[in-house]
């Protein structure tokens, strides 16, 4: 290579043409607020907003499934993309649960007969996991459409008398429909990652093969979420500037070229420690965890459609979205709107 030759955004290798054609969202009604919490566990609105930024988070209604939350975000992706329940080939949930998988319940709910269904766990990656996954299934054309969903229902694994967790998580989904646009670059490039030697830093110890669930399981509340924060964080944050830079490179890309940086809802300290990592202004990224807090899998989702309907970026901007969740896992995704 000439080493004279300016440095210019260079056109990407393969040159991907699947798009987002449509985002939803879903937040369930009821609203959990701080204060609400001070009446929970031995917390204050001062401690939580100086240490994660989170002022309210929704909770699901009782009955209220993550497939249901899943299926009204994705019914809102459908009609921004116009794409009917039957034109849907694949559905990918990345969400945690057993079986029936979330995806066949959505599909059911949607009427998307032809579909191939099926979740994803990894946990708060879910929804990059999914939406990379998709993109190459379109690009080697096994499929056409596939929607795309990160939904979680926490509040019913977060441990309600645990004020290190509790203030932290909420209910939601975000839904994606990805397909082939021919003369887009849609999709670029996904770094993803993972590192199963660290997963006990955060996670749910009970319910498992290892230890199935057991009244006295339950008893010591083994099925809920256990977390290091401290650990959790520095991790967090290490692993998603390194996973965006290396997107970001194998784009071809610079952060001065990004109209829009989404980064997963986790916490607003581990938001901007990334922001200035990055050298991206908080005027570039998109944040909204203080209405909602971590919603999991979700959380990018859900951002992405907010961003997407607030006009955060317009067609043929470029865009990185960059997540973290147990496992751990964490992934980061170039895309040209
Ligand atoms: N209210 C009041 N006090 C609290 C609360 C609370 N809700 N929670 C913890 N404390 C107390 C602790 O007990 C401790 O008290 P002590 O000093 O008497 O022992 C004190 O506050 C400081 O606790 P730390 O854990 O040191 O607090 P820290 O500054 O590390 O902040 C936090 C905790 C916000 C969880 C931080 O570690 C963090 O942001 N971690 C990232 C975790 C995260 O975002 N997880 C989300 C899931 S992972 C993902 O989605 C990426």
């Amino acid at each position: 290579m000439n080493k004279t030759q300016p440095r210019t955004t260079r056109l990407h290798k393969p040159k991907r043409t699947v798009s987002v054609i449509g985002t939803g969202s879903y937040v369930p009604e009821k609203i959990l607020t701080n204060a609400a919490l001070e009446k929970l566990v031995d917390t204050n609105d001062e401690w939580i907003v100086s240490r994660t930024g989170i002022k309210e988070r929704r909770i699901a209604a009782a009955g209220e499934s993550t497939s249901d939350m899943a299926a009204k975000a994705a019914r809102v992706a459908m009609e921004q993309a116009g794409v009917t329940g039957e034109e849907i080939d694949m559905i990918i949930v990345g969400t945690d649960m057993a079986f029936p998988n979330t995806a066949c319940l959505v599909q059911k709910a949607l009427g998307a007969k032809r579909a191939i269904c099926f979740d994803l766990s990894a946990a708060c990656s879910g929804f990059l996991y999914g939406m990379e996954i998709a993109q190459q299934f379109i690009s080697s054309r096994t499929v056409s459409t596939v929607l795309v969903i990160g939904a979680d229902k926490l509040s019913g694994v977060v441990d309600w008398s645990d004020r290190n967790t509790c203030v932290l998580f909420g209910d939601g989904a975000g839904a994606a429909i990805l397909r082939h646009r021919p003369g887009s670059h849609g999709i670029i490039h996904t770094t993803m990652g993972a590192d199963g030697e660290l997963g006990e830093i955060l996670h749910m110890p009970g319910g498992g093969s290892r230890l199935p669930i057991t009244k006295e399981n339950i008893d010591e509340r083994l099925n809920t979420i256990k977390m290091s924060g401290k650990d959790v964080y520095k991790q967090a944050v290490t692993a998603m500037v390194s996973a965006a830079n290396n997107a970001l490179e194998t784009a071809g890309l610079q952060t001065k070229d990004l109209a829009c940086v989404i980064p997963h809802q986790a916490n607003m300290r581990i938001i901007e420690a990334i922001g200035s990592r990055l050298g991206v202004g908080p005027e570039r990224v998109f944040v909204n965890l203080q209405r909602y807090g971590n919603t999991s899998a979700a959380a990018v989702a859900i951002a992405l459609d907010e961003a997407n309907r607030t006009g955060r970026m317009k067609r043929d901007d470029y865009i990185l979205l960059v997540v973290f969740g147990g496992g751990l896992t964490w992934a980061s995704s170039v895309i040209q709107w």
